[in-house]
């Protein structure tokens, strides 16, 4: 096990307390929005932490199409399957895999020949993520032409001490230029960078056909 997954594991014993449902209500709504999911879709969720996009995500497929969630920490995994039961979903597979492994023949082995997504979401990920360019680069060709890729993260210019508090309690660096990079690799792309103070953003854009 390495560190960020013993670190994340013993952080899922309290991340809903901690990062409760309503202090990233609004750019979490903004996120699924943008990801113009229909009945019958299919949207990959990583990291998916312990689900609380679920809810989201159920409002717009009614629980067809298929979500797949995935994350490194099993901790984090566990209260995930708990939200699956207890609202006895049947549309969401979960797979435990580090987010630099998620690429197409990761998708052929654990998914089948050929499937691809009609989006996909990174909330509060790319930030923690060492190699983030290389896991935004290795998901853009798992969508579909057209699907929808966005990012919910922060992004502090100039960070001080509130940053250091945010990578204290997350593993986050606030400074990333994700929103940048992403914009260079899909078309029509749109930033949202009002949330939380202008500390958070999401930013969101099409595989190019
Ligand atoms: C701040 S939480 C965000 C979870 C969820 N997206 C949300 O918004 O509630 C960060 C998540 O990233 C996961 N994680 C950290 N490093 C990872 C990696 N290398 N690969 C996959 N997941 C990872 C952690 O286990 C944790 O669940």
């Amino acid at each position: 096990m390495n560190m960020a997954e013993s670190y994340y594991d013993k952080f899922s014993r309290v991340y809903d307390l901690l990062s409760p449902d309503w202090y990233y209500r609004k750019p979490r709504k903004f996120a699924i929005q943008a990801l113009a999911l229909g009945e019958g879709q299919t949207v990959l969720n990583l990291p998916c932490g312990t689900g609380q996009n679920f809810r989201y995500f159920q409002q717009y497929l009614n629980g067809s199409g298929k979500i797949v969630g995935v994350d490194l920490s099993s901790g984090m995994l566990q209260k995930a399957r708990g939200k699956i039961a207890s609202n006895g979903w049947d549309n969401i597979s979960l797979f435990k895999d580090d987010a630099t492994k998620v690429d197409e023949s990761w998708v052929q082995h654990h998914l089948g020949e050929g499937v691809k997504f009609d989006a996909i979401l990174c909330d509060l990920g790319l930030s923690g993520f060492p190699e983030w360019r290389n896991v935004i680069d290795n998901l853009l060709p798992l969508l579909r032409p057209g699907g929808r890729f966005v990012i919910m993260d922060w992004y502090i210019e100039q960070p001080g001490l509130r940053a250091e508090f945010i990578k204290w309690i997350g593993g986050g660096e606030v400074d990333r230029q994700l929103y940048q990079y992403l914009a260079e690799r899909v078309d029509s792309f749109q930033l949202e960078d009002s949330f939380k103070g202008g500390d958070v953003f999401v930013a969101f854009g099409k595989k190019p056909k």
